[in-house]
């Protein structure tokens, strides 16, 4: 059994999620817990070459191509960062994880039960979130961002979003509304992650 705990969370682009990970790291480490940030796509070499090669090109990979990379990625992140952390005892909050796989791989038509084939040596997180904020909402943010990404297109957004909201329905994720004030959302993440943390302690 791993001694540290594992927290993503998940989104559409411009969702708030990067924000709302920071927020969660600093109110544990003021609560005394031993907690970090991290993100994928890693900023190790893989993640690196992915967002140079992948998400900020004029045109998409084919889909199969892009769910390996961000499946060797993540094998890449785990042993190399999270899992020496987790031995630690420490609170990992990551910034994406394997349902932004299955989200936005899953949007470009793959199966997603191989998706969770080629991650299935990611560990599985004790708490999941998934902020959810409307495509209408995600749409304005986008649009006003200069370096935009293979990934940002109205289309791509609908059919991300669909698929996190099924793997809400299938206890997979934890839906937070996120379509509030950035200290509204903050605070509820916090106490779902406080309350989740109590409960694993006893
Ligand atoms: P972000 O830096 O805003 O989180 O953007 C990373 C982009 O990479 C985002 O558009 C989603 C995409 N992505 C995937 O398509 N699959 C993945 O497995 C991960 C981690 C990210």
């Amino acid at each position: 059994m791993r001694k540290g705990w594992l927290i993503c969370v998940e989104g559409l682009d411009k969702s708030g999620k990067t924000t709302q990970s920071r927020l969660l790291v600093e109110a544990l480490v003021n609560m005394g817990f031993e907690a970090v940030y991290t993100s994928e796509p890693s900023s190790g070499e893989i993640g690196r070459f992915i967002k140079r090669y992948v998400l900020h090109r004029r045109r998409r990979l084919p889909a199969t191509v892009e769910a390996l990379l961000f499946a060797a990625d993540r094998v890449d992140h785990i042993e190399r960062e999270v899992k020496p952390m987790l031995d630690e005892g420490k609170i990992v909050v990551l910034d994406r994880y394997l349902y932004s796989s299955l989200a936005y791989q899953g949007a470009a038509g793959l199966d997603l039960k191989w998706i969770m084939e080629i991650n299935k040596m990611a560990p599985k997180p004790d708490l999941a979130i998934y902020l959810d904020v409307p495509v209408e909402v995600i749409m304005m943010r986008i649009q006003k961002r200069q370096r935009r990404s293979v990934m940002e297109s109205l289309e791509t957004q609908l059919k991300v979003r669909e698929i996190y909201l099924k793997l809400v329905k299938e206890g997979y994720l934890l839906l937070i509304d996120g379509n509030r004030s950035i200290e509204e959302v903050s605070q509820d993440i916090r106490r779902i992650a406080v309350e989740a943390l109590r409960l694993k302690r006893e």
